[in-house]
């Protein structure tokens, strides 16, 4: 499911999950705490909790992970599994349709397994009212049979660790919200946390990558690991087809140009953002709903998903009255961003 509803063309800067991602995403996943680079203070904090939790032999309490996509939700949730030695019980949002469904995946659990609920801010409302007691009391409650006949009955669930994970906080109840013991805030990579990424995963896809070049896919990343390493496979194929397979920064600087990824790493939406900003209302200040309208996307999406990044580039501003884009938007976007995306703005 984390593959679906993508509606355009996805580029290579796109930080969500595409189908030509799924078997190397899942080798170069990191497997422990150790392994996972950055966030500090979540890896920290996380990392107590878990051993907390081994001591008094009990299963973690409910985690929820909150960011922008390709930030590392996924892979915490199988490190959490990892680290505290349960298994691993993947589904969505999206994909649990009936009570019944959820109710057989609870049922199923055995004592310290987590259960990670990847987009939990699209279950249903009534699916979402039988994890409150299961993640509360450890039970569910089910309705059995119909009419005067129905009984309600109470079933015990082993103990296990929900691990949640959204893109979209703002749409999270807030009865769910309250449930969890622990939240944690991804945030955008460092170049430096990038360029570590990107050296682990040369070296787990075994190419040899000059640390220069994987500084300069770091910078071009978007912040974002999965795009990194999407960047990093490309340029592999690059250099066995164009060089002698190794990744030198030349060849990192040319692979990358004649992909047309930019200095910022930027994608699709970014660029639309920005032009609109730019072109459309005269580089702001412009309301988040009426932006929106201009580029097709809803505004709790731009706002959650898209904006956070080039707000942290430097690339928008908030303001009282809304969005303006920065001078630094201007060099950028006013020169390379019209010439390669001028088609979207007729
Ligand atoms: N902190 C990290 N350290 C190393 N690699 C990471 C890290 N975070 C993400 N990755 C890489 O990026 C890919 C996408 O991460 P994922 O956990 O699927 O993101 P999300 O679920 O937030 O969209 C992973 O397969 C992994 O290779
Ligand atoms: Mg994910």
């Amino acid at each position: 499911m984390e593959w679906e509803g993508k509606e355009e063309a996805a580029t290579i800067t796109e930080p969500e999950g595409q189908p030509s991602d799924l078997a190397s995403e899942i080798s170069l996943r990191p497997a422990s705490l150790p392994d996972y680079v950055g966030q500090d203070r979540v890896r920290e904090n996380l990392g107590i909790g878990i051993r907390a939790a081994i001591g008094r032999g009990e299963p973690l309490d409910h985690v929820l992970l909150i960011g922008p996509p390709g930030l590392g939700k996924t892979s915490l949730a199988h490190i959490i599994a990892h680290e505290m030695g349960g298994r691993i019980r993947q589904t969505s949002g999206p994909v649990i349709e009936k009570a019944g469904d959820l109710a057989a995946i609870l049922t199923a659990l055995e004592r310290g397994d987590v259960l990670f609920i990847d987009e939990i801010h699209r279950l249903g409302k009534s699916i979402e009212e039988i994890l409150y007691p299961a993640m509360e009391d450890g039970r569910i409650d089910l309705v059995i049979g119909e009419g005067p006949s129905a009984r309600s009955i109470s079933l015990e669930l082993a103990r296990f660790t929900l691990v949640g994970a959204t893109t979209r906080s703002g749409l999270l109840s807030a009865p769910l919200r309250s449930r969890f013991g622990n939240t944690f805030h991804l945030d955008f990579y460092a170049d430096e946390e990038l360029a570590a990424i990107v050296e682990r995963s040369a070296r787990l896809l075994d190419v040899c990558v000059q640390p220069e070049a994987a500084r300069l896919v770091a910078t071009r990343a978007r912040g974002t690991p999965r795009v990194a390493n999407r960047l990093l496979r490309w340029l592999r194929d690059y250099a066995a087809v164009k060089a002698d397979g190794e990744v030198t920064s030349e060849v990192a600087l040319s692979a990358l140009d004649s992909l047309g990824v930019d200095e910022g790493g930027f994608d699709t939406m970014d660029r639309r953002l920005m032009l609109a900003i730019i072109d459309k209302f005269d580089g702001g200040p412009v309301g988040i709903d009426t932006l929106a309208a201009a580029v097709g996307e809803d505004a709790g999406t731009l706002e959650e998903v898209y904006e956070p990044y080039l707000i942290r580039a430097g690339f928008i501003q908030k303001t009282p009255r809304g969005r303006t884009a920065t001078t630094r938007a201007y060099e950028h976007f006013g020169a390379t961003g019209r010439r390669e995306q001028g088609a979207l703005f007729e």
